[in-house]
């Protein structure tokens, strides 16, 4: 009598499989392990489903200074080296399959940052390796925990220029290193890794606030100096450009000061990584948006939360991609954003700009049926 195997037995042979193929990380190895595990899952009557959202199409064909087009989002994956931690690197490539499976792809993916967890060169490396194969061309951000071992250099050399623009399809986007803080590791004198370590904590007592800092705002005010006031804008930055609950590193010191700079636009999109969750907010003229994380969510700030945000359902904490997730965003023709959170396991959910402009009356996202935390 044939041996029974059960579904768990199946799963844990798939996914060792998949590992010894990762081992040797590369594209043609990567691409033969995975196919195989999409082939093992059919046969195997597995109902497969390559990706779990659309992005939702524009209501705003009324006309504006932009033709309208999507682009997707994958931030915070935190990544260890290989051999320490093997779920956030598979929660990354399901991300890459995620943004990979869209039909019609979107014009760019931004990586949110936050690729590594400790800024080691191998996890930066093994971010990087995992992002191409990304179909669409990546733009990068960095976060606090690529930039503190080296204060940027690896990232630099992988990557390019943390704070730079560029225009696309009538919008401006710029990208900001909105992490910098005040130097508190040479007066100690803090190794590298250390500092590394201190800045790797959400809520340590010795480090300053993230601040963008005056060298950057002074280049975002040469940046803009030659852009209408009629172009929509778009600003990546990996920390949220305004005060979330001082305590936490979710708080961006000198965001008074950019959003002033941003204030002769009438269309301002801030989209975010760094707080892992469902995050959404509006001041004056500025929409904000925070990216989902795929390693985990943060729980949401005892105090401080915008109004605006609707929290995203407890994550169930049996299951470690939950709460996780990816996510696109739609640019109308007005040049506004409306931002599609793509959590796993559970309905997409869109927050609108019909939903932020309106300051909640209009286009509400659906409320949680669970406490959040
Ligand atoms: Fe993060
Ligand atoms: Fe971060």
């Amino acid at each position: 009598m044939a041996r029974h195997r059960s579904i768990e037995t199946r799963h844990y042979a798939e996914r060792d499989a998949l590992f010894r193929g990762l081992q040797g990380l590369d594209r043609r190895a990567f691409l033969k392990v995975s196919l195989a595990a999409a082939g093992a899952a059919l046969a195997s009557g597995a109902r497969f489903h390559p990706h779990s959202f659309v992005p939702v199409s524009v209501a705003d064909a009324a006309g504006g200074p932009v033709e309208p087009f999507t682009f997707a989002y994958i931030s915070d994956s935190h990544l260890y080296k290989r051999e320490l931690n093997d779920r956030f690197v598979r929660q990354l490539l399901r991300a890459v399959d995620d943004v990979n499976a869209l039909d019609p792809q979107p014009d760019f993916v931004l990586f949110g940052g936050d690729l590594a967890q400790l800024g080691q060169p191998e996890e930066l490396e093994l971010g990087s390796q995992i992002l191409k194969d990304l179909k669409a061309p990546v733009r990068m951000m960095v976060g606090e925990h690529d930039w503190y071992l080296d204060l940027g250099e690896k990232w630099r050399a992988l990557f390019g220029q943390e704070t730079y623009s560029f225009d696309h399809k009538g919008v401006h986007f710029v990208v900001l290193q909105s992490v910098n803080e005040k130097d508190f590791w040479t007066a100690r004198g803090m190794t590298p890794k250390e500092r590394m370590q201190t800045v790797a904590g959400l809520d340590n007592g010795v480090q300053s606030r993230f601040e963008v800092g005056e060298p950057q705002r002074e280049w975002l005010k040469q940046d803009l100096a030659k852009v209408p006031a009629t172009t929509p804008l778009i600003v990546f930055s990996h920390s949220p450009l305004y005060k979330y609950y001082k305590p936490w590193n979710f708080w961006t010191e000198d965001a008074d000061e950019v959003q002033a700079i941003l204030k002769r636009f009438p269309r301002v999109t801030v989209i975010h990584g760094h707080t892992h969750q469902m995050l959404t907010n509006r001041v004056g003229n500025i929409h904000f948006h925070g990216m989902l994380s795929t390693a985990w969510p943060w729980p949401y700030a005892p105090e401080g939360l915008p109004k605006l945000t609707i929290q995203m359902n407890r994550p169930d904490p049996f299951n470690p991609n939950d709460g996780c997730g990816d996510g696109s965003a739609s640019v109308a023709a007005a040049g506004l954003v409306d931002t599609v959170y793509n959590l796993w396991n559970r309905n997409p959910i869109q927050v609108s700009a019909a939903y932020v402009g309106s300051g909640d009356t209009n286009a509400a996202p659906p409320r949680p049926t669970l406490t959040s935390f």
